[in-house]
């Protein structure tokens, strides 16, 4: 990260804490809800399959930064299945880019051949070691480890949402993230439960070991883009719900934290780290703050 953006994160932060304010820095537009894979885990693919229009998700890129977005988020659906004509997903990064968004992050399942330099990070979902990755994914997991070989640059970071199916498996993505070229890093979530996934869910002492494990992996030197201090309060889920920092944009509506805010409950079930990252960062949490400015200047 520049050192100037970083200062002006640092502005913004300082300000929202002092004044209580609520205004977003991160904002994700989702480009399509159309996915190739059916993920065990997912409630949002191919619910419309429509690929949003390159006029429209500029229109919504422009409405965000003018909002005060400085930090993007590009996801789906599948991002990489996202065209309009001869546009692609590299067309929208560099856009993002020269509007003047000062970090840009795409979200893909890593299926597609991955020629994406300009963004600062590609998450990228990897749900386990093979077999348990195959179960949740269906039989990706040798063309992702391909497809993460191929890459063109080094600004993967792997994503992986923790559930029932894969829950003993953190190791082996861990060990991925920390031996494959290209990866900079792993970030892990916890699954939240939307409507008929509540049998993934984990339980807060199973949360427990899993942040155990994570510490652990941290401690012996892994790459790991989360924050520890944020552990305690999403293993009990006490942080502070919705994320005012962060909004998301589907189709023209913007929602408040996440698309998934008009689930009745669902909030304090909430699995995502960065919700709680953000949400303590912005009531002045200082491990976390502290925390956050080693992680962020290591990964992107
Ligand atoms: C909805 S997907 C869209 C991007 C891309 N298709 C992918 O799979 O990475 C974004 C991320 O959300 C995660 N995810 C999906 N359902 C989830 C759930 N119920 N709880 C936590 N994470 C979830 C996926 O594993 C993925 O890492
Ligand atoms: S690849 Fe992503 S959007 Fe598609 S089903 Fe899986 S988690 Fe959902
Ligand atoms: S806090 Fe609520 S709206 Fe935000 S991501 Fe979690 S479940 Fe969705």
């Amino acid at each position: 990260m520049k050192i100037t953006s970083l200062i002006k994160f640092s502005i913004f932060g300082i300000s929202s804490i002092v004044f209580k304010r609520k205004k977003p820095i991160l904002g994700t537009i989702i480009l399509t809800d159309k996915c190739n894979l059916t993920c065990k885990h997912c409630s949002v693919n191919n619910l419309t399959a429509i690929i949003y229009p390159y006029e429209q998700i500029k229109s919504e890129m422009r409405l965000l930064y003018k909002r005060g977005i400085r930090i993007l988020f590009f996801c789906g659906g599948e991002t990489f299945m996202w065209n309009d004509g001869s546009k692609n997903i590299r067309d929208l990064v560099i856009e993002a880019k020269s509007m003047g968004f000062l970090i840009v992050n795409v979200v893909t399942n890593g299926t597609f051949k991955i020629d994406l330099p300009e963004a600062d990070l590609i998450l990228l979902s990897l749900d386990g070691d093979k077999e348990k990755h195959n179960i949740i994914r269906g039989d990706t997991y040798d063309i992702i480890i391909n497809n993460i070989n191929t890459a063109t640059s080094g600004n993967i970071c792997l994503y992986m949402a923790i559930n029932q199916i894969n829950i003993n498996t953190i190791e082996s993505v861990c060990n991925v993230a920390k031996n494959m070229k290209n990866i900079r890093a792993v970030s892990f979530n916890f699954h939240t439960p939307y409507p008929g996934t509540a049998e993934l869910s984990l339980t807060a002492s199973e949360k427990e070991r899993c942040c155990k494990v994570i510490e652990k992996m941290i401690k012996r030197g892994y790459p790991i883009f989360n924050l520890k201090s944020a552990f305690p309060y999403l293993i009990n889920n006490t942080f502070p719900t919705p994320c005012h920092q962060c909004v998301v944009m589907e189709n023209g509506k913007l929602s408040i934290c996440g698309r998934c805010i008009d689930i009745p409950g669902l909030c304090k079930k909430c699995g995502y780290f960065f919700v709680a990252e953000y949400s303590l960062i912005f009531r002045g949490n200082l491990r976390v703050i502290f925390e956050m400015f080693k992680t962020y200047l290591r990964y992107i």
